[in-house]
């Protein structure tokens, strides 16, 4: 009795949740994405520098452009889902800065002054901040399916720009049929953990 999350919950965001392949056609609304986002928004970054973008794909005509960057064995799990998300980091996350880190602003030139300091921050925390994401899709009830098997470039050329850097890509719905391959193993705490 280590947890004090509910065992339902624990369920639910880790160990009955699943990667979905394959998806209903249920849609998934603006008001769950809300939700989605109002909670894991809270989820910490380096000087709370919050550099996930999130680009809903939902016209048919942006779907189509997306389906034809990604690699062949997820293209039509691309395509079916009933929401897919580009997931990227924003390079120039410290303009906002001051507004999120009131109580230092000064950091966005003491620190975050140089594009490359600012690439790898933006790398961290918003591949971070896409974990909570992930998380805060299975707290909805919902499935998400993230993949980096795409041509990044091309996706960032087709829906982003210079300043943004693509780091995934995430259907999301409810699991369909066939949804899952077998759950495959997970390491033991003894392979990952070494105390010194
Ligand atoms: C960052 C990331 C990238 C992934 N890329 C792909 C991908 O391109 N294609 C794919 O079929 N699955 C992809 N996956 C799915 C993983 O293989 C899957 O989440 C993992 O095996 C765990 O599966 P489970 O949640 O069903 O246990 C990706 C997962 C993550 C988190």
């Amino acid at each position: 009795m280590s947890l004090v999350l509910d065992p339902a919950a624990q369920d639910l965001l880790f160990r009955e949740a699943r990667t979905a392949n394959t998806f209903t056609d249920e849609p998934v609304t603006d008001e769950q994405v809300q939700a989605i986002y109002d909670l894991v928004k809270y989820g910490p970054t380096a000087f709370n520098q919050s550099p996930l973008r999130i680009t809903l794909v939902r016209s048919a005509e942006a779907r189509e452009r997306l389906v034809k960057h990604m690699a062949e064995g997820n293209a039509a799990k691309t395509a079916t889902a009933p929401l897919v998300a580009i997931l990227s980091a924003d390079n120039e996350f410290h303009e906002e800065l001051p507004q999120l880190f009131p109580h230092f602003p000064q950091a966005k030139d003491a620190f975050f002054s140089e594009r490359t300091v600012r690439e790898n921050a933006a790398a961290l925390n918003a591949a971070l901040q896409a974990g909570y994401f992930i998380i805060g899709v299975r707290a909805a009830g919902l499935a998400a399916g993230p993949m980096t098997g795409f041509d990044f470039e091309g996706v960032r050329k087709e829906f982003l720009d210079d300043d943004h850097t693509p780091l995934m890509i995430v259907n999301i719905g409810r699991p369909g049929e066939d949804a899952w391959y077998p759950r495959s193993p997970r390491l033991e705490l003894d392979q990952v953990v070494t105390t010194v």
